[in-house]
């Protein structure tokens, strides 16, 4: 069969024939593949820099995407940690971590949306304690994930839903998403500071797609101007693509009642992200979330994965 293969790290996969994988216990099942998303996880799978690499290669990436087996049936699926991901023209996948995905659906949608909706969805379902009516803040708002956040938010019954990202542009059409304010990430420190301190100042729940000085900075924002510093604020740390490590200030950990949580594979289990698919597959099969994904045909992903990764359209791999 054809894949992507990636033969040394920090080089772009290959197209090029690859043994197909042999499915082997009584879950695993050979799947044709449909769609595969290029997640900025795979990216870091591809790169070995994610934190489950084991520096094994040749490596086929791919976490996840929509595959139909021999019994007819079009299911979507994550991969355990594995060298032959989904980014191939057949995958072996655990049917225990699939689901059958409803008649009609759009395979390029499901493969584009269910990572970055994955995050907010299982953060506030799973990782905290959120309620209808609270008030949330999506830091880093204007990638496929923050997004879905706001859309996620805003279903699972946030009030104030607050989006904040550096990109003008993407961040204006995020009201039309059920972003109730927006703040702009940009220019002079100070007064993004005290933009983002009035806007958000009174949120429960924050969820962070940055880290680095950006998110160090925005907690200092929130917490100053909090009205009430013993209301209780909590922080999800999601991504980091402003930076692996944030100098937090530890009068933020003192002075209010202040935590933070982190929310990705390992601090969620396998069975709490398995609960989840079938929901949330509803929400993107029923139009509820809106996504934006591009199809792209396998064979050149060497050419796209050389470009800059785009954060208005998720890139789908099809073979
Ligand atoms: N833990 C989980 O379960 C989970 C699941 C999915 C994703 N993630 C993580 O979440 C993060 C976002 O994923 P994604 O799918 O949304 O990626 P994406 O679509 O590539 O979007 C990344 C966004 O980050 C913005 N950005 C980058 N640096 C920034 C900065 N310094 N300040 C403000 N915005 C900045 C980019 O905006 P510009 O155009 O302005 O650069 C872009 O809008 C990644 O770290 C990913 O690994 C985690």
């Amino acid at each position: 069969m054809f894949a992507a293969v990636v033969t040394t790290f920090g080089s772009s996969p290959r197209y090029q024939e690859f043994p197909a994988p042999v499915p082997g216990g009584n879950d695993e099942m050979l799947v044709d593949v449909l769609a595969a998303g290029l997640h900025p996880r795979v990216r870091s799978q591809a790169d070995g820099s994610h934190y489950t690499s084991t520096g094994e290669l040749p490596l086929v990436p791919g976490i996840d995407g929509v595959g139909r087996g021999p019994d007819g049936l079009v299911r979507y699926f994550v991969l355990a940690d594995t060298t032959v991901g989904a980014m191939a023209e057949r995958t072996v996948i655990d049917t225990r971590r699939s689901i059958v995905l409803p008649d009609g659906i759009d395979p390029v949608a499901v493969a584009a949306a269910m990572n970055p909706a994955m995050s907010s969805w299982v953060a506030l379902r799973q990782r905290v304690q959120f309620q209808a009516g609270q008030d949330v803040l999506v830091l880093g708002a204007t990638g496929n994930a923050g997004r879905m956040a706001v859309q996620v938010a805003k279903r699972l019954g946030a009030n104030q839903v607050i989006a904040a990202g550096r990109a003008t542009d993407r961040l204006a059409a995020l009201p039309a998403l059920g972003a109730t304010a927006t703040v702009l990430l940009d220019g002079d420190a100070d007064i993004t500071a005290d933009r983002l301190g009035h806007a958000a100042a009174d949120v429960d729940v924050v969820i962070d797609y940055l880290w680095g000085e950006p998110a160090a900075a925005a907690m200092t924002a929130v917490l100053t101007h909090r009205a009430d510093r013993s209301r209780a604020l909590t922080w999800i740390q999601i991504g980091s693509v402003a930076g692996r490590t944030a100098p937090v200030p530890s009068a933020a950990l003192r002075a209010a009642r202040f935590q933070i949580v982190g929310s990705g594979q390992g601090s969620v289990g396998t069975q709490e992200y398995l609960a989840e698919l079938p929901g949330l597959a509803d929400e993107i099969a029923s139009g509820t979330l809106s996504v934006d994904a591009r199809a792209m045909p396998l064979a050149h992903v060497e050419q796209v994965w050389a470009t800059a990764p785009d954060a208005t359209q998720r890139i789908v791999f099809v073979p």
